[in-house]
């Protein structure tokens, strides 16, 4: 299954700019919370949760199935991700949304702080939610 997340967000999100995962990064990613929306065996939406300290955990590595976009699967996945982090004891979801995705996560009750930056070649923006 983690094979599969990896490959579905390999497809939606890197290869569109031409990159790929390292090892390093993959490795990297062994503590994190890796959360699934399948249909049968097939996940079509995946995100990571990675925690940062006892309060904040960042979510990242949101991706939806291109052929399933705009049916509501990212923001079920986004609320019940907020829940697995609210009762993990997790009070504040931080993120870097891509440009594009910034009216997603505001729908979603997330506000954008400071300044856009850039992130794997594409422009980015803080955001954040308190969990209560
Ligand atoms: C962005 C993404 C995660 C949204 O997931 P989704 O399943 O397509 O979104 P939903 O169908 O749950 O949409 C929820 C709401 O957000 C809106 N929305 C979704 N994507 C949006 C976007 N890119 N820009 C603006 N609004 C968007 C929808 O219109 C919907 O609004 P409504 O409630 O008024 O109908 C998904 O489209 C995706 O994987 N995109 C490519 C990768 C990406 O950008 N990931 C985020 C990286 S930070």
């Amino acid at each position: 299954m983690y094979a599969q997340v990896v490959a579905l967000r390999l497809r939606v999100l890197r290869a569109p700019l031409g990159l790929g995962f390292t090892p390093e990064e993959i490795a990297a990613e062994a503590g994190d919370i890796c959360v699934v929306a399948c249909e049968g065996e097939s996940p079509v939406a995946c995100l990571l949760l990675v925690p940062v300290n006892s309060e904040e955990v960042r979510m990242r590595q949101v991706a939806v199935d291109p052929d399933r976009q705009g049916e509501g699967i990212g923001s079920s996945l986004v609320a019940f991700s907020e829940r697995i982090a609210r009762e993990r004891g997790f009070r504040h979801m931080t993120l870097h949304a891509r440009e594009t995705a910034v009216r997603f996560y505001l729908k979603a009750g997330y506000e954008s702080l400071g300044e856009p930056f850039e992130e794997v070649t594409l422009p980015h923006r803080k955001m954040q939610k308190w969990l209560i």
